[in-house]
């Protein structure tokens, strides 16, 4: 076998996960890679089965993590792994149970159809400054600022400080991303973290004092009840910052991106505007945001004819599963108005993605706003440059012209 087969960080396989994955389910759906120490599964049937079996994979990624660092490690990595730890995402029931079902009810499609027109004059405020450029660079002149603004303001956090919010944000990135590029991405992460929460604080402090409508405020109330401690509360809000805007962000620029290089889908959306529903869903599917996600088995388990054994990790390669040729016909084809469409871009489970409706009206209303207003664009860069990451796919940057 090709060594890069098993080097999951290869140019090959950060510029085109999907070529690569596919080579690695031909070879084989549940593959041991020797060089990450794990399983890394590309077929749809066995992301689904893992994902949806929480008894037996567990999502306690810090447990894990903390078994493979020595005590001076651990000491350095406490501020960033004291609120990582309670991250929805990294736990297990009991706990995960108790603070989802808190957060649920905010986050229906119905919950979040009210931020629809506050999201959609956004989009148009953005562009109205953008347009009569001709050009804009996606990612930092409009994709981030639509689903930091929204969740910043569905939080309750000042506006005023979205700048600083995204420069933490993204050295929080740095640890969560698994970015190669930078050896002292811990280190990055903590002090992102501890300046997030030293933010946070007073703001959760506030709201005890004089609660308002927002999400701080309702989060707050749990704690009254005693339903929800300090430290979940500001873990919390950590993960909705970070969580709520850098994969909504990178699935409005894979978006673009998808678009652009099919201007005849661009067109179509154009033409018929009601096709945005199953367009966003399509560009999930094709280049979804999320590439993979880890799961530790707690005990021994048959996955695709092959054992895993207690303790070892899982790679649930989502972007594989999303074009697995036995789920969708000719996976590589993008077909804005493809149906059924059962896509896993946002995960399966009990985990599955809590902001996914506002994910995708954020999405919607952003490639709606862009479709309407402008040509298929032209992309005005010779080369793509991905972040060397395994669980996101994330352009640096993506300028266009139009
Ligand atoms: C296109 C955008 C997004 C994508 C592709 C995405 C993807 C995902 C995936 C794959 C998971 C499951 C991870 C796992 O099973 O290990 C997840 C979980 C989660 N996402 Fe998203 N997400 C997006 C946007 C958002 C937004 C906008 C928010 C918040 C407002 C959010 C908040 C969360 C939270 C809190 C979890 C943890 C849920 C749990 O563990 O129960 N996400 N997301």
């Amino acid at each position: 076998m090709p060594l890069v087969l098993d080097d999951l960080m290869a140019p090959e396989a950060i510029n085109d996960p999907h070529t690569y994955y596919h080579q690695l389910r031909e070879l084989e759906r549940v593959h041991w890679n020797e060089r990450w120490g794990g399983w890394v599964l590309t077929g749809y049937d066995d992301v689904v089965a893992v994902l949806r079996d929480s008894d037996r994979f567990s999502s306690d990624r810090m447990a894990y993590l903390e078994t493979e660092l020595n005590a001076e490690e651990r000491c350095l990595y406490q501020p960033i792994f004291a609120v990582l730890a309670k991250w929805l995402v990294f736990i297990d029931p009991p706990d995960h149970t108790r603070i989802r079902r808190l957060l649920n009810t905010r986050f229906t499609p119905r919950a979040v159809e009210q931020y629809r027109p506050r999201v959609r004059s956004i989009v148009n405020n953005l562009l109205t400054e953008i347009e009569p450029r001709r050009r804009m660079e996606v990612i930092h002149e409009f994709a981030y600022l639509v689903p930091l603004t929204v969740i910043l303001e569905l939080l309750g956090a000042p506006a005023l400080d979205r700048d600083l919010i995204k420069q933490w944000s993204e050295q929080i990135g740095t640890f969560f991303f698994l970015r190669a590029d930078e050896p002292r991405r811990r280190e990055i992460a903590c002090e992102g973290v501890t300046s997030l929460v030293n933010y946070l604080r007073p703001l959760v402090a506030q709201r005890r004092e004089s609660p308002t409508l927002d999400l701080i405020s309702a989060l707050v109330a749990c704690e009254d009840q005693q339903e929800l401690t300090e430290a979940e509360i500001i873990a919390t809000c950590v993960l909705l910052v970070f969580g709520g805007h850098e994969t909504t962000m990178n699935l409005i620029a894979n978006g673009v991106l998808a678009l652009a290089n099919h201007p005849e889908e661009w067109d179509r959306l154009k033409a018929d505007p009601k096709l945005i529903e199953s367009a966003v869903e399509e560009l999930l599917r094709y280049d979804g945001s999320v590439k993979a996600t880890v799961r530790w088995a707690r005990s021994e388990a048959v996955v695709g004819g092959k054992t895993i054994k207690a303790g070892q990790k899982v790679l649930c390669a989502l972007s594989a599963a999303n074009r697995d040729p036995e789920h969708f016909p000719e996976p590589d084809r993008l077909d804005i108005t493809r149906a059924p469409n059962p896509h896993v871009a946002f995960g399966q489970g009990i985990h599955i993605c809590l902001g996914a409706p506002l994910a995708r009206l954020e999405a919607q209303e952003a490639i709606a706003g862009l479709t309407r207003r402008l040509p298929a664009p032209r992309i005005s860069t010779p080369t793509l440059d991905y972040h060397p990451t395994v669980v996101s796919r994330a352009l640096r940057n993506l300028p266009i012209e139009f």
